[in-house]
Protein backbone atom coordinates (compact mmCIF):
# COMPACT_ATOMS: atom_id res chain seq x y z
CA UNK A 1 0.00 0.00 0.00
CA UNK A 2 1.31 3.38 -0.73
CA UNK A 3 2.04 5.25 2.41
CA UNK A 4 0.20 8.19 1.82
CA UNK A 5 -2.80 5.86 2.27
CA UNK A 6 -1.36 4.32 4.96
CA UNK A 7 -0.70 7.22 6.47
CA UNK A 8 -4.99 8.39 5.64
CA UNK A 9 -6.24 5.28 7.30
CA UNK A 10 -3.92 5.37 10.15
CA UNK A 11 -5.39 9.05 11.07
CA UNK A 12 -9.26 7.78 10.59
CA UNK A 13 -8.41 4.70 12.72
CA UNK A 14 -7.33 7.11 15.43
CA UNK A 15 -9.93 9.69 14.69
CA UNK A 16 -12.40 6.76 15.03
CA UNK A 17 -11.18 5.01 18.22
CA UNK A 18 -10.71 8.16 19.83
CA UNK A 19 -14.30 9.68 19.21
CA UNK A 20 -15.54 5.98 20.03
CA UNK A 21 -13.54 5.16 22.85
CA UNK A 22 -14.12 9.27 24.62
CA UNK A 23 -18.59 8.47 23.85
CA UNK A 24 -17.87 4.99 25.98
CA UNK A 25 -15.85 6.65 28.60
CA UNK A 26 -18.61 9.46 29.18
CA UNK A 27 -21.68 7.07 29.33
CA UNK A 28 -20.08 3.98 31.71
CA UNK A 29 -21.63 5.52 34.47
CA UNK A 30 -25.37 6.09 32.60
CA UNK A 31 -28.15 4.06 32.65
CA UNK A 32 -27.34 2.12 29.38
CA UNK A 33 -29.20 -1.25 28.23
CA UNK A 34 -27.38 -4.44 28.45
CA UNK A 35 -28.71 -7.87 26.88
CA UNK A 36 -27.21 -11.08 26.77
CA UNK A 37 -25.17 -12.83 23.16
CA UNK A 38 -25.24 -15.88 25.21
CA UNK A 39 -25.12 -17.35 28.51
CA UNK A 40 -22.57 -15.15 30.21
CA UNK A 41 -21.50 -13.48 26.90
CA UNK A 42 -23.13 -9.63 27.10
CA UNK A 43 -23.34 -6.87 24.39
CA UNK A 44 -24.73 -2.98 25.87
CA UNK A 45 -26.03 -0.32 23.71
CA UNK A 46 -22.85 1.24 23.99
CA UNK A 47 -21.06 -1.69 21.75
CA UNK A 48 -23.42 -0.54 19.18
CA UNK A 49 -23.34 2.83 18.86
CA UNK A 50 -19.56 2.56 19.58
CA UNK A 51 -19.47 0.58 16.20
CA UNK A 52 -21.91 2.86 14.74
CA UNK A 53 -19.75 6.06 15.10
CA UNK A 54 -16.36 4.13 13.63
CA UNK A 55 -18.53 2.47 10.52
CA UNK A 56 -19.43 5.79 9.61
CA UNK A 57 -16.23 7.18 9.93
CA UNK A 58 -14.61 4.88 7.93
CA UNK A 59 -17.50 4.55 5.40
CA UNK A 60 -17.33 8.31 5.05
CA UNK A 61 -13.35 8.63 3.87
CA UNK A 62 -12.94 5.34 2.14
CA UNK A 63 -17.07 4.08 0.89
CA UNK A 64 -15.70 0.96 -0.97
CA UNK A 65 -13.24 -0.65 2.03
CA UNK A 66 -14.54 -4.06 3.54
CA UNK A 67 -16.11 -4.32 7.10
CA UNK A 68 -15.26 -6.62 9.29
CA UNK A 69 -16.99 -5.55 13.18
CA UNK A 70 -17.82 -7.79 16.02
CA UNK A 71 -21.64 -6.65 15.96
CA UNK A 72 -22.02 -6.48 12.33
CA UNK A 73 -20.08 -9.36 11.00
CA UNK A 74 -18.90 -8.84 7.35
CA UNK A 75 -19.45 -6.13 4.87
CA UNK A 76 -18.47 -6.54 1.30
CA UNK A 77 -16.18 -3.68 -0.34
CA UNK A 78 -14.34 -3.87 -3.65
CA UNK A 79 -10.80 -3.29 -2.51
CA UNK A 80 -8.56 -5.28 -0.23
CA UNK A 81 -8.51 -3.86 2.18
CA UNK A 82 -10.01 -4.39 5.61
CA UNK A 83 -11.16 -2.71 8.66
CA UNK A 84 -11.47 -5.35 11.60
CA UNK A 85 -12.93 -3.70 14.29
CA UNK A 86 -13.66 -4.61 17.73
CA UNK A 87 -15.90 -1.65 19.05
CA UNK A 88 -15.76 -1.93 22.43
CA UNK A 89 -13.08 -4.77 23.81
CA UNK A 90 -14.09 -5.30 27.47
CA UNK A 91 -17.85 -5.46 27.09
CA UNK A 92 -18.02 -7.27 30.76
CA UNK A 93 -15.83 -5.02 32.63
CA UNK A 94 -17.92 -1.87 30.96
CA UNK A 95 -20.97 -3.06 31.68
CA UNK A 96 -20.09 -3.74 35.57
CA UNK A 97 -18.60 -0.51 35.71
CA UNK A 98 -14.74 -1.85 35.92
CA UNK A 99 -12.68 0.97 33.80
CA UNK A 100 -10.52 -1.41 31.34
CA UNK A 101 -11.90 -1.36 27.98
CA UNK A 102 -10.85 -0.43 24.81
CA UNK A 103 -11.82 0.22 21.21
CA UNK A 104 -9.85 -1.79 19.07
CA UNK A 105 -9.46 -1.00 15.08
CA UNK A 106 -6.89 -2.90 12.43
CA UNK A 107 -6.57 -2.70 8.85
CA UNK A 108 -6.01 -5.74 7.25
CA UNK A 109 -4.64 -5.91 3.07
CA UNK A 110 -4.94 -9.40 1.48
CA UNK A 111 -4.05 -11.01 4.32
CA UNK A 112 -1.44 -8.90 6.13
CA UNK A 113 -1.99 -6.58 8.89
CA UNK A 114 -0.79 -3.20 7.96
CA UNK A 115 -2.38 -0.68 10.72
CA UNK A 116 -3.11 -1.26 14.44
CA UNK A 117 -5.51 1.46 16.67
CA UNK A 118 -6.10 0.78 20.31
CA UNK A 119 -7.21 3.48 22.06
CA UNK A 120 -8.25 3.49 26.48
CA UNK A 121 -10.39 6.42 26.79
CA UNK A 122 -10.41 5.91 30.63
CA UNK A 123 -6.47 6.51 30.59
CA UNK A 124 -6.60 8.23 27.25
CA UNK A 125 -4.18 5.98 26.10
CA UNK A 126 -3.90 5.26 22.11
CA UNK A 127 -1.70 2.72 21.73
CA UNK A 128 -0.65 2.32 17.12
CA UNK A 129 1.59 0.39 14.85
CA UNK A 130 1.72 0.71 10.93
CA UNK A 131 3.76 -3.09 9.55
CA UNK A 132 7.06 -1.55 9.08
CA UNK A 133 7.02 1.78 10.96
CA UNK A 134 7.12 0.40 14.84
CA UNK A 135 4.70 1.51 17.47
CA UNK A 136 3.42 3.87 19.78
CA UNK A 137 1.47 4.98 22.67
CA UNK A 138 0.50 8.51 22.10
CA UNK A 139 3.28 10.06 20.24
CA UNK A 140 6.16 8.36 21.96
CA UNK A 141 7.83 4.99 20.09
CA UNK A 142 7.09 1.50 22.83
CA UNK A 143 9.32 -1.31 22.77
CA UNK A 144 8.53 -4.88 24.51
CA UNK A 145 10.09 -5.45 27.75
CA UNK A 146 13.55 -6.88 27.93
CA UNK A 147 12.95 -9.60 30.78
CA UNK A 148 14.49 -13.09 29.51
CA UNK A 149 13.50 -15.18 33.19
CA UNK A 150 9.86 -16.40 33.30
CA UNK A 151 10.22 -16.21 37.37
CA UNK A 152 10.86 -12.52 36.75
CA UNK A 153 7.99 -12.19 34.28
CA UNK A 154 4.51 -10.58 34.55
CA UNK A 155 2.06 -12.42 32.53
CA UNK A 156 -1.74 -12.10 31.03
CA UNK A 157 -4.33 -14.42 29.77
CA UNK A 158 -8.31 -13.92 28.80
CA UNK A 159 -10.30 -16.86 29.43
CA UNK A 160 -13.57 -16.81 26.08
CA UNK A 161 -17.10 -16.91 27.16
CA UNK A 162 -17.29 -20.67 26.38
CA UNK A 163 -17.88 -23.07 29.48
CA UNK A 164 -15.88 -26.10 27.75
CA UNK A 165 -12.95 -24.38 27.92
CA UNK A 166 -12.62 -23.41 31.73
CA UNK A 167 -11.03 -26.35 32.65
CA UNK A 168 -8.54 -26.17 30.05
CA UNK A 169 -7.60 -22.49 30.81
CA UNK A 170 -7.37 -23.30 34.69
CA UNK A 171 -4.84 -25.87 33.26
CA UNK A 172 -2.90 -23.32 31.66
CA UNK A 173 -3.47 -20.27 34.21
CA UNK A 174 -2.43 -22.96 36.83
CA UNK A 175 0.71 -23.88 35.32
CA UNK A 176 1.90 -20.35 34.40
CA UNK A 177 1.17 -19.08 37.84
CA UNK A 178 3.53 -21.24 39.00
CA UNK A 179 6.10 -20.48 36.78
CA UNK A 180 6.18 -16.46 36.98
CA UNK A 181 6.27 -14.05 38.78
CA UNK A 182 2.00 -13.76 38.11
CA UNK A 183 -0.46 -13.38 36.24
CA UNK A 184 -3.72 -10.79 35.59
CA UNK A 185 -6.96 -11.72 34.28
CA UNK A 186 -8.16 -7.63 33.18
CA UNK A 187 -10.48 -9.05 30.37
CA UNK A 188 -9.45 -7.07 27.13
CA UNK A 189 -7.28 -8.95 25.32
CA UNK A 190 -6.66 -5.66 22.90
CA UNK A 191 -5.53 -3.65 25.59
CA UNK A 192 -3.58 -6.81 27.36
CA UNK A 193 -1.68 -6.73 23.68
CA UNK A 194 -1.46 -3.15 24.01
CA UNK A 195 0.52 -3.72 27.83
CA UNK A 196 2.61 -6.59 26.45
CA UNK A 197 3.65 -3.98 23.47
CA UNK A 198 4.88 -1.38 25.97
CA UNK A 199 6.67 -3.78 28.26
CA UNK A 200 3.85 -2.96 31.18
CA UNK A 201 3.42 -7.54 30.93
CA UNK A 202 6.20 -9.81 29.35
CA UNK A 203 3.64 -12.03 27.49
CA UNK A 204 -0.05 -12.93 26.87
CA UNK A 205 -1.91 -15.83 25.86
CA UNK A 206 -5.92 -16.88 25.26
CA UNK A 207 -7.04 -19.93 23.97
CA UNK A 208 -9.86 -18.92 22.17
CA UNK A 209 -9.99 -15.55 20.09
CA UNK A 210 -11.74 -13.76 17.25
CA UNK A 211 -10.24 -11.80 14.94
CA UNK A 212 -11.28 -8.47 16.23
CA UNK A 213 -9.89 -8.92 19.60
CA UNK A 214 -6.51 -9.24 17.81
CA UNK A 215 -5.93 -7.57 14.60
CA UNK A 216 -4.78 -4.26 15.92
CA UNK A 217 -3.06 -5.63 19.15
CA UNK A 218 -0.85 -8.20 17.61
CA UNK A 219 0.34 -5.99 14.93
CA UNK A 220 1.45 -3.52 18.02
CA UNK A 221 3.55 -6.01 19.90
CA UNK A 222 4.93 -7.07 16.53
CA UNK A 223 5.91 -3.40 15.82
CA UNK A 224 7.01 -2.99 19.51
CA UNK A 225 10.00 -6.19 18.99
CA UNK A 226 7.69 -8.91 20.17
CA UNK A 227 6.54 -11.82 19.28
CA UNK A 228 3.26 -13.52 18.56
CA UNK A 229 2.70 -17.40 17.26
CA UNK A 230 0.38 -20.15 18.13
CA UNK A 231 1.28 -21.64 21.55
CA UNK A 232 3.42 -24.04 19.54
CA UNK A 233 5.59 -21.58 17.63
CA UNK A 234 4.03 -22.36 14.55
CA UNK A 235 2.92 -18.92 12.58
CA UNK A 236 0.22 -16.94 13.30
CA UNK A 237 -3.16 -14.92 11.99
CA UNK A 238 -5.18 -12.98 13.70
CA UNK A 239 -8.10 -15.74 12.21
CA UNK A 240 -6.92 -18.73 14.22
CA UNK A 241 -8.52 -19.16 17.67
CA UNK A 242 -4.77 -19.57 20.24
CA UNK A 243 -2.20 -16.74 20.53
CA UNK A 244 0.55 -16.50 22.47
CA UNK A 245 2.31 -12.79 22.27
CA UNK A 246 5.56 -12.09 24.26
CA UNK A 247 8.51 -10.18 23.95
CA UNK A 248 10.13 -12.27 22.57
CA UNK A 249 12.80 -13.59 24.89
CA UNK A 250 10.51 -15.72 27.34
CA UNK A 251 8.66 -16.82 23.98
CA UNK A 252 9.73 -20.42 23.80
CA UNK A 253 9.56 -21.13 27.52
CA UNK A 254 6.12 -19.67 28.01
CA UNK A 255 4.78 -21.57 24.74
CA UNK A 256 6.64 -24.88 26.17
CA UNK A 257 4.84 -24.47 29.31
CA UNK A 258 1.30 -23.77 27.50
CA UNK A 259 2.12 -26.96 25.14
CA UNK A 260 2.68 -29.32 28.19
CA UNK A 261 -0.47 -27.82 30.25
CA UNK A 262 -3.07 -28.41 27.25
CA UNK A 263 -0.78 -31.87 26.77
C1 LIG B 1 -13.41 -10.34 25.20
C2 LIG B 1 -12.22 -9.75 25.89
C3 LIG B 1 -11.66 -10.73 26.90
C4 LIG B 1 -11.28 -12.04 26.24
C5 LIG B 1 -12.47 -12.62 25.49
C6 LIG B 1 -13.01 -11.60 24.49
P1 LIG B 1 -15.32 -8.58 24.41
O1 LIG B 1 -13.93 -9.43 24.23
O2 LIG B 1 -11.21 -9.41 24.98
O3 LIG B 1 -10.49 -10.24 27.51
O4 LIG B 1 -10.86 -12.92 27.24
O5 LIG B 1 -12.00 -13.77 24.80
O6 LIG B 1 -14.13 -12.14 23.83
O7 LIG B 1 -16.43 -9.57 24.37
O8 LIG B 1 -15.24 -7.87 25.70
O9 LIG B 1 -15.28 -7.70 23.21
CA1 LIG C 1 -13.32 -8.41 22.15
CA1 LIG D 1 -16.42 -6.35 21.87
Amino acid sequence: MRSQNVDEILEVAQEAAVEAGSLLAEKQRTDFKISKKGPVNLVTEMDLMAEQIIVDRIMERFPDHQILAEERGSEEGTTPIKWVIDPLDGTTNYAHGYRFFCVSIGVEVEGKMEVGVVYDPICKELFSAVQGRGATLNDSSIQVSKESGLEDSLLCTGFSYGDDEIAENLKLFNRMMKSSRSVRRDGSAALDLSYVACGRFDGFWELSLNPWDVAAGSLIVQEAGGKVTLFDGSPYTIYDRECLATNGKIHQVVGNGLVLAVG
